[in-house]
């Protein structure tokens, strides 16, 4: 077949192959290597030219370069997708959207601590910190609750040894911080607590308190409601008001316990409040004498007051959580809201 015939052909056949390269039998690449490969058709094209006539060698050697051209400006077109076809190496679609970076979120109940912490610093208080493997005096021999008293019955301890157990509250760290410190005080101490009860919607065996004690000359019960109801207003927004009803814990006298009013209903009654209006928070009262004199401080002298509070209880009537044991799975479903 004449040369410039053949020429055509070649012509003809690259068109066909780059039109079914949609269809997947053949790649941009392998079309390349096919028609401008050293061994491919084009240079194929050019080695007869060593035997065409001089007379039609001009004619056909611009022919042929104008083929090699056009093929090269094709496939360049299309690896760059400088036309609308199919692109051969950008196998990325820079328009898609990209994976999202998981990233680790503060635990609710850290949340809620930062800001009770955050309150308390503000008018003074200063951080303590007691010890989740503590002894019986400081658990309970010093906060005035002596043995085979019935008020251990409603804190169910786990005892390592006759003496040593897993703190069940941190009024502990009352006596902790008393002894090593003389008067005044200003403290709070959150930490983690155990208690060995059933596991179920409303208790955990082990759960997180925050502990308050401040002792000065003159203080006053008016001092404890003062800073409550300070501390209940900034935490749930200054409308919620405050009620202290009589309770009793040993290690205070006389004692309360610290309501607010449903920050659900505001007051109207719900099933959260149980049609009550009212939603207990925290246990408080005025130190005992006793348990000033179990750290060796003078109760003629000095007066104080404490105050402690769970605080997944305060989270959950944060932001309604209704089950305990969310807290404590780690499912990112969960912690992902906060
Ligand atoms: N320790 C008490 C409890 O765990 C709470 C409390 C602390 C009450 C300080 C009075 C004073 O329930």
């Amino acid at each position: 077949m004449p040369l410039a015939e053949q020429i055509n052909e070649i012509r003809n056949r690259f068109s066909e192959d780059v039109a079914g390269v949609s269809s997947g039998a053949l790649s941009f690449e392998d079309v390349r290597v096919k028609y401008l490969g050293r061994k491919g058709l084009v240079v194929g094209l050019f080695s007869q030219m060593g035997s065409v006539s001089n007379e039609d060698r001009p004619a056909l050697g611009s022919q042929l370069n104008s083929l090699k051209s056009d093929i090269s400006e094709q496939l360049e077109n299309h690896v760059t997708g400088s036309d609308d076809s199919e692109s051969v190496t950008l196998s990325i679609d820079y328009t898609l959207s990209g994976n999202p970076a998981l990233s680790g979120s503060i635990h609710p109940l850290t949340q809620v601590l930062n800001e009770i912490k955050s309150i308390f610093k503000q008018i003074g208080f200063s951080l303590a910190y007691g010890s989740e493997v503590d002894t019986d005096f400081y658990n309970f021999e010093a906060l005035n609750i002596p043995k085979h008293h019935p008020a251990r019955d409603m804190q169910d301890t786990f005892y390592l040894s006759p003496e040593t157990l897993l703190r069940t509250h941190t009024s502990g760290s009352q006596i902790h911080f008393m002894k090593d410190h003389d008067p005044p005080v200003r403290i709070i101490s959150p930490g983690r607590v155990y208690r060995n009860e059933d596991i179920s919607v409303r208790s955990y065996c082990l759960f997180h308190q925050i502990e308050g004690l401040y002792v000065n000359k003159n203080v006053t019960f008016a001092d404890l409601k003062g800073t409550l109801d300070y501390f209940a207003k900034q935490l749930y927004g200054k409308d919620v008001k405050t009620r202290f009803r009589p309770s009793y814990f040993p290690f205070t006298e006389p004692s309360a316990e610290m309501d607010v009013s449903c920050i659900f209903c505001k007051g109207d009654g719900c099933n959260i409040c149980k049609y009550s209006g009212w939603l207990e928070i925290l246990g408080c009262g005025m130190v005992d004498p006793e348990v000033f004199k179990s750290v060796g401080y003078d109760p003629e002298i000095w007066k104080g007051y404490a105050f402690g509070m769970g605080i997944e209880r305060m989270t959950m009537l944060k932001y309604g959580v209704k089950d305990i044991r969310m807290f404590y799975e780690g499912d990112v479903r969960f912690l992902d809201q906060f």
